[in-house]
């Protein structure tokens, strides 16, 4: 049978991912002052061992004032490389490409867990305190967040810009081989994306040119500080969720991204306000996938495909169907971190345990053999 294209190596740049499945960025609040612990190592190993092509660390802060919780990562000390090294040798001994993504929650920032009660902020005990928050305009993201974020002045504006490169370079001395800026999900770059958040009367605000001009400054830093031969990605939410910030606008801006560098659109949406907003759109199988393909079509740029894709059948569909380049799988990632070698199972084409780690596979090819014979005749052995 013909190789799945999810099981097909993607060049990109001077590195290769072995397929298309992707971990998704997902934040675990374990860090303390940042930093990558045995926590971090574990979480994200264990997708290596399910042969994820690409594995996303949660989104990692520039600045301590960035963080969405106190727990995030930071890439914002040289003194949190180290800690990195160590995830990004496991992941690539493996033999998967070890991915970060950088980010500034901007007002967002300074957050309780998602699942903390109304009276909890992060872990018992622990001593969590709330930090003054910043924005383009002092407007509040809404309940859950703090209601009066400082607009930034230009001078704080060219320092953080500073800072994502800085962070940039960071990445690249931990072994990343693949970087993304988080720019979706209402965090400081989309803030000034949406004429809803992003109220500026300067060059950084008024038209939709003017509110892109931070967002591009700090991916132009990221691409001037990271080697040539290793991809680019950028999260959007390709929609705002408050209806100041749509498709077309993301498109203009995926092609402006395009020339300064940027390799993928990771094609997410939503986010800008609190959880008590409508959401943007519905949530079905694959919701965002619409998404993807516009910003490919319109901005002839590769994209990452991410949200509800649950099974590999679903996956390929959207690879063959030309709407995304890659696939990003989150929850059912917490859910199966097995996802990719059981897809392949699943879809008949890895028989011989072939994919897994030698020290699995050829256990559980000779296994193969002692199972009831309809089973076997399959190579469906869950
Ligand atoms: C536990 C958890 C943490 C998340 N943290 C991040 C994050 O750090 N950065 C990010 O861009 N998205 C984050 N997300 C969003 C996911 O990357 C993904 O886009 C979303 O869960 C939809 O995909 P899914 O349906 O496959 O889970 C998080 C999601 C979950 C479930």
């Amino acid at each position: 049978m013909q190789r799945p294209l999810l099981f097909t190596p993607l060049k990109l740049r001077g590195v290769t991912a072995p397929n298309r499945c992707v971990v998704s960025p997902m934040v675990q609040y374990r860090a303390t002052d940042g930093q990558l612990n045995d926590y971090h190592l574990v979480h994200l190993g264990k997708f290596a061992l399910g042969k994820f092509g690409i594995i996303f660390t949660e989104n990692c802060a520039v600045e301590p004032r960035g963080r969405v919780t106190q727990g995030d990562l930071g890439m914002w000390d040289d003194g949190q490389i180290e800690g990195h090294k160590r995830l990004t040798r496991f992941i690539q001994q493996e033999g998967s490409l070890a991915a970060t993504q950088i980010t500034h929650a901007g007002r967002k920032a300074s957050s309780p867990r998602q699942f903390d009660k109304p009276d909890e902020f992060g872990p018992k005990g622990a001593g969590w305190e709330r930090w003054q928050v910043v924005a383009p305009s002092a407007l509040s993201a809404g309940e859950r967040y703090s209601e009066s974020p400082v607009a930034l002045d230009v001078a704080e504006m060219d320092s953080i810009v500073r800072k994502f490169g800085e962070a940039a370079r960071r990445a690249d001395a931990a072994g990343y081989d693949v970087i993304e800026i988080h720019g979706a999900h209402g965090y400081l770059l989309a803030q000034f994306l949406s004429p809803l958040s992003n109220k500026r009367n300067d060059q950084y605000g008024v038209d939709r040119a003017g509110r892109m001009k931070f967002p591009l400054m700090a991916a132009k830093a990221v691409r001037e500080n990271w080697p040539e031969h290793k991809p680019m990605f950028i999260r959007v939410s390709a929609i705002d969720g408050g209806g100041g910030w749509d498709v077309d606008d993301t498109v203009a801006y995926a092609q402006e991204l395009k020339v300064l560098g940027i390799d993928v659109v990771d094609t997410s949406s939503g986010g800008l306000t609190g959880l008590s907003t409508a959401l943007p759109v519905k949530r079905a199988l694959g919701f965002q996938v619409p998404f993807a393909a516009a910003v490919k079509r319109g901005a002839k740029i590769p994209t990452m495909a991410v949200g509800l894709i649950l099974d590999g059948p679903q996956a390929e569909k959207i690879l063959q169907d030309g709407d995304a380049d890659l696939i990003a799988i989150g929850r059912q990632a917490l859910y199966n971190p097995f996802w990719p070698v059981h897809a392949a199972q699943e879809m008949g084409c890895d028989t011989d345990f072939s994919m897994w780690n030698p020290e699995y596979g050829w256990w559980l090819d000779k296994r193969k053999n002692n199972l009831p014979v309809e089973r076997a005749a399959t190579g469906q052995v869950k």
